[in-house]
């Protein structure tokens, strides 16, 4: 095993490999301060290459929105990053680190370069608009285009996420659509400024299952189609399974592994991960030949409080592997094997 990361200092010069589109260098995003911060997002660090999907998964409070929000640039007092960098890469190939960027200069990000969807689609779509004017303000926003050719723009957008009469839905209030569709009109706002990488914040949770499946193919084809890259957030590992080409599993505010999708299903290596797949149903593992069934292993213990988290591990108090060492200092991000990291002294022992 090797280190995988070094410690990112800000007089490191700005480089990607290329093929990489996102890297979040030891991302630390703070709230509050002295002995009451909340290390919400406390040195996370992943890849994102071009054109793939990578979703982000953990339990709840472990640090997946704020990350996305700090991608975003929308950490807002008493929130602050607090150290480590966001490099990204624009369309002119540039590479700059979104960490240092003003709001003047997000204006520019936010839309053609990263757009994000966020959970509930009634806050953040204007209630008083048509969805057509939302769609197209976003657009108006980034280029000078005429009133007819704007429209048109709309209604391309509508049937690219598949709304059927689209003419006419481009003329509905939200509240004249149903959660589904709505959840469509904001991809379509979404894509409005066909951005290079897609952040979509559990955008799929508000839906019931089958609705949820439709959106998630559409997500799949419209990557493909676009060759966007995507970050798709989500707490559900089935989920996971049907979007993702790269999996980065966070616990307390910290990233515990990333691997490819099917490494990472085929063979965890963090405890923590291995325990995340056992509690997540699955029937053909679960219901035996007779219909008995096996219980589900759910993780024993609570997430720590991220206000005080253990010296050691996060982990180390639920872990069936923890040793002394564990409970006593952090341990690295280390290289399992190529393109396959996680954070474990004794995730051999397993
Ligand atoms: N504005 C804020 N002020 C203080 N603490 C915050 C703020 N926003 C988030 N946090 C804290 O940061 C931690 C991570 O929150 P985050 O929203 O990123 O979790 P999450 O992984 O997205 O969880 P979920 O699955 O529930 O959406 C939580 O402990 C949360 O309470
Ligand atoms: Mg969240």
């Amino acid at each position: 095993m090797t280190p995988a990361a070094a410690p990112s200092a800000s007089s490191q010069p700005d480089v990607l490999p290329e093929g990489i589109l996102l890297r979040v260098d030891g991302l630390k995003t703070h709230f509050g301060t002295g002995n009451r911060t909340a290390k919400a997002v406390d040195g996370v660090t992943f890849s994102l290459p071009r054109g793939r999907t990578v979703a982000v998964v953990g339990e709840s409070g472990s640090g997946k929105s704020v990350t996305s929000l700090s991608i975003m640039g929308l950490i807002a007092p008493p929130g602050r990053i607090a150290g480590g960098r966001i490099l990204h890469r624009d369309r002119e190939g540039r590479v700059r680190d979104l960490a240092r960027l003003t709001n003047a200069d997000f204006r520019h990000i936010r839309g053609p370069e990263i757009a994000m969807i966020f959970q509930e689609p009634m806050t953040s779509l204007n209630p008083l608009m048509t969805v057509g004017e939302q769609i197209g303000e976003m657009i108006a926003l980034h280029e000078r285009i005429s009133r007819g050719d704007l429209r048109r723009r709309v209604v391309e957008l509508l049937k690219k996420v598949e709304i059927p009469a689209a003419e006419s839905r481009a003329d509905d209030y939200p509240h004249q659509m149903s959660g589904g569709m709505r959840q469509r009109a904001m991809i379509a706002m979404a894509l409005a400024c066909t951005p290079q990488l897609l952040i979509a914040d559990e955008p799929t949770t508000a839906l019931d299952v089958t609705i949820q499946a439709q959106i998630l193919e559409l997500m799949r084809r419209l990557q493909a189609d676009m060759g966007m890259s995507m970050l798709f957030i989500t707490h559900n590992l089935g989920v996971v399974a049907e979007i993702a080409h790269e999996v980065v599993v966070m616990y307390a505010g910290r990233v515990v592994e990333q691997a490819p999708a099917e490494t990472l299903f085929g063979r965890p290596s963090h405890p923590y991960t291995r325990a995340l797949l056992a509690s997540t149903p699955d029937p053909d593992r679960d219901i035996a030949a007779d219909g008995s069934r096996r219980p589900l292993a759910a993780i024993p213990g609570f997430v720590p409080s991220i206000t005080n988290l253990p010296p050691g591990c996060a982990f180390a108090p639920r872990c069936p592997l923890a040793a002394q060492a564990c409970r006593e200092s952090p341990p690295e991000l280390t290289t399992v094997a190529p393109g396959h990291v996680a954070r474990c002294i004794r995730m051999e022992a397993a």
